[in-house]
């Protein structure tokens, strides 16, 4: 057993399909500790979501296979009987979804919702369910919470209704807090007065949190630790100075490279990556990411066409999936992004 509250190890997530099989999570480990926040960056597509609904027990084993082992403070979920995973989400784990509707109830108000989520998970009666609730509001900085608490879902702003998901969540302290693109729909403002507000409740309570965010800034305010998918796998992992100031592997320095840089003139620095992400369902033999990467000839042999990268550590916490050697890696990424080669942070992003 591990220290980490939340340790997975091997998760793999397979959608059989009319067109093949769908590997949408393909052998995926990392953990968290408790005050900790990991975040999962990686572009559309790449198994962030169902690797967190995997987790939380929420991907519909009819309708695809589950493998690896998920433990939460020592208990493993995976293997465990669906009422046990139940009794835990909403308690001692807790999920913001990506789409606010997909959780929200549309035919009851916001107040009966929020103190049903109280009372499946406390024995107190519906008044002191309703002063939670409406404390919840306040927190997460919805105006009026008395009001709101008689609304439909349907009669709430986007960004209203997103709130109103994270006061769910956060409900009954939940130990591991999952946030999928948790502030997406929230304009600036909102979005870090939320980003504040789970900071807080992390000082507070010492959640763990999983943040799944394509936006690399919220990660360098938020993040302890980084992991970078593609293709349904990690490709590079660590703390998150490692993934802002000593990136290895190419696809990293991609996603980099679209983030706001102070260095370089705002018409030049956002250069997405060329080309589209993988399908999951024939996956190539070597390295996912070899139709994509500008570097696969410096490495000889034709290996990265047939010869899967081994995610291999260069330091304990990193860890990078690519057959170039890691001094050569360096130097790329320096003349990428002028990262590396004791890098202090003034070259990137800090402009949001
Ligand atoms: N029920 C399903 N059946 C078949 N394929 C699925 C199913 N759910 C997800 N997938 C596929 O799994 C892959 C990973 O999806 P996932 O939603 O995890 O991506 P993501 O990284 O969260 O992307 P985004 O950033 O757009 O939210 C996608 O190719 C998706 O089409
Ligand atoms: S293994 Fe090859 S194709 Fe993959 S990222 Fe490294 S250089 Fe590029
Ligand atoms: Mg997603």
């Amino acid at each position: 057993m591990s220290e980490a509250f939340l340790d997975v190890k091997d998760l793999r997530v397979q959608f059989p399909t009319e067109d093949g099989l769908v590997n949408a999570v393909d052998g995926v480990d990392f953990a968290v500790s408790k005050g900790r926040t990991l975040a999962i960056v990686g572009e559309s597509g790449s198994g962030k979501s169902v690797t967190s609904q995997a987790v939380m027990g929420l991907v519909n084993r009819k309708s695809a296979t589950v493998s690896g082992q998920v433990f939460l403070d020592g208990e493993e979920l995976i293997s465990a009987r669906p009422e046990q995973v139940r009794s835990l989400r909403g308690k001692r784990m807790a999920m913001i979804f990506q789409d606010p509707l997909s959780s929200l109830h549309p035919f009851y108000s916001v107040g009966k919702q929020l103190v049903e989520a109280v009372r499946v998970h406390q024995d107190v009666s519906k008044d002191v369910a309703l002063k939670q609730a409406r404390d919840m509001l306040d927190r997460v900085g919805i105006p009026n919470p008395d009001r709101r608490l008689k609304d439909y879902p349907h009669s709430l702003s986007g960004g209203m209704r997103q709130r109103v998901m994270i006061a769910m969540a956060l409900l009954n302290s939940p130990e591991l807090l999952i946030a999928d693109e948790p502030t997406t729909a929230l304009d600036v403002t909102v979005q870090a007065q939320i980003i504040n507000l789970l900071t807080d409740l992390q000082h507070e309570f010492g959640t763990a949190i999983v943040l799944i965010t394509h936006d690399l800034g919220v990660v360098a305010d938020m993040a302890d630790d980084v992991v970078v998918m593609y293709g349904g796998r990690i490709v590079e992992r660590g703390n998150v100075d490692d993934i802002y100031y000593r990136p290895e592997m190419p696809y990293t320095l991609g996603l980099l490279g679209s983030v706001p840089r102070m260095d370089v003139d705002r018409a030049e620095r956002l250069e997405p990556i060329p080309g589209q992400p993988p399908s999951l369902i024939r996956l190539p033999k070597g390295c996912v990411f070899r139709p994509r990467c500008p570097y696969h000839e410096l490495v000889p042999g034709n290996r990265c066409a047939v010869e899967r990268p081994e995610l291999l550590p260069v330091t304990p916490d990193h860890a990078v999936r690519c057959h170039i050697e890691p001094a050569r890696r360096r130097e790329i990424a320096l003349e990428r992004l002028g990262v590396h080669a004791g890098a202090t942070g003034s070259t990137l992003m800090e402009e949001k």
